[in-house]
């Protein structure tokens, strides 16, 4: 099916498979429904609203990092769920976002009393005031996604935590929140929580709710549901029913879509090199961040220095797919596919619908992929077209 389509694409296009989508939805709701925890989007990871409709039906509301990201979920979240909630963490909000967030924000978390006491008299009844901790564990790897190395700025650890109560209360505070995981399984949380009780555990005897923040890959195949649901229920059960929230971004846009490109040139130099009208650096900067190699359909990642590398056969054709733009390392990777390409053939890169759409940027000017839904009935719409003047517009 989306070989097809992709056959059919003129431009760079996302696909959003809808069924993935929901699939994946309808395995948050099982652990929202055996646990008794709500779950918000993330929007950082997946901001793609033209299909809100169908999220608002599983999950509770969504989490955001700023103004922007809180009003889109305030025009195109609440609009499909009227209770839907809209918590908000900045590491430092501004004061005029404050004013803003709380005429329709549910909670907004704080990363220090210092902040909290800034803005309280600012905050309207409606507003739940929550404080970011730093539970001092992470397993996250590399040190750029873990939220507690050394000096880290997200979370007010332990020691800060007291100090700051010999001048501040929690009078006014709902909730607690940590966000520690990235890509991870529910054994990690279990671990992580311990610190969280042996550090915060008195506070938290104080607390109406806790957030669990994002990075559990809850709709991954090996992902240990029971056991998290286990989690939230032992912890549900030791704090008198506190609230538990949970905020994924990349569990909710896994596995659910790609991106479609086509090759435009084939050079040699060592190796064969094909050149697409897709960018590692502009369109999936995850790839050069992290960083990894996408899986790319009908093909196997391979690497073209190795100097042992044997083909199978199947996968006879190897090549470096590189981008159009000035930077050598925008490479997306090696692989070896199972025909010779040919310019004009086109590469469906797999797993592109988190973390690349609300990352995009347009460096060299390098035009902005197409989004496109494929819906459950097979119908195919593309939502939303860019073109020069997105580009243009950008810079100056
Ligand atoms: C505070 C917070 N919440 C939620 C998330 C979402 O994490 P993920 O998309 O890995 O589930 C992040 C990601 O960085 C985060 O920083």
């Amino acid at each position: 099916m989306i070989k097809q389509l992709a056959k059919r694409l003129k431009n760079p296009c996302y696909i959003l498979e809808e069924k993935k989508l929901e699939d994946n939805l309808k395995i948050l709701k099982y652990v929202k429904d055996k646990s008794n925890a709500k779950i918000l989007l993330a929007l950082k990871g997946f901001a793609f609203w033209s299909s809100f409709k169908m999220v608002a039906k599983y999950l509770d509301g969504i989490t955001a990092s700023g103004y922007y990201e809180a009003r889109l979920g305030l025009e195109e979240f609440r609009k499909y769920n009227k209770n839907a909630i809209i918590s908000v963490f900045s590491p430092a909000f501004k004061q005029k976002d404050i004013k803003k967030l709380t005429s329709f924000s549910n909670h907004i978390i704080f990363n220090s009393f210092n902040q909290m006491y800034s803005y309280k008299h600012l905050l309207k009844k409606n507003v739940e005031i929550g404080l970011r901790i730093n539970p001092m564990y992470s397993e996250v790897k590399p040190d750029i996604y873990n939220p507690c190395i050394e000096g880290s700025r997200l979370g007010i650890n332990p020691k800060e935590f007291k100090k700051a109560l010999k001048t501040y209360s929690l009078e006014n505070v709902s909730g607690l929140h940590f966000h520690t995981h990235c890509e991870q399984n529910s054994d990690v949380l279990k671990r992580t929580l311990e610190y969280v009780v042996k550090y915060f555990g008195n506070y938290i005897n104080q607390m109406k709710w806790i957030n669990f923040g994002g990075g559990h890959h809850i709709t991954r195949k090996d992902y240990d549901l029971k056991l998290l649901i286990d989690i939230i229920k032992d912890f549900k059960a030791e704090f008198k029913d506190i609230d538990v929230y949970l905020e994924p971004g990349e569990a909710v846009g896994w596995k659910c879509g790609v991106l479609v490109g086509e090759v435009v040139d084939i050079i040699n130099n060592k190796f064969n090199i094909a050149i697409v009208d897709l960018s590692a650096a502009t369109h999936m900067p995850d790839c050069l961040e992290m960083p990894y190699t996408p899986e790319i359909l009908d093909s196997k990642i391979i690497n073209l220095n190795d100097t042992d590398l044997k083909l199978q056969n199947l996968y006879k054709y190897p090549y470096r797919l590189g981008s159009p733009s000035c930077l050598s390392g925008d490479i997306i990777g090696d692989y070896a596919f199972k025909k010779k390409l040919k310019i004009g053939d086109k590469i469906i890169i797999q797993d592109m619908i988190h973390y690349t759409i609300v990352k995009n940027n347009t460096f060299n000017g390098i035009p902005l992929p197409y989004l496109g839904i494929l819906k459950k009935n097979g119908k195919f719409k593309i939502v939303k077209r860019f073109n020069y003047d997105d580009y243009k517009r950008r810079n100056g």
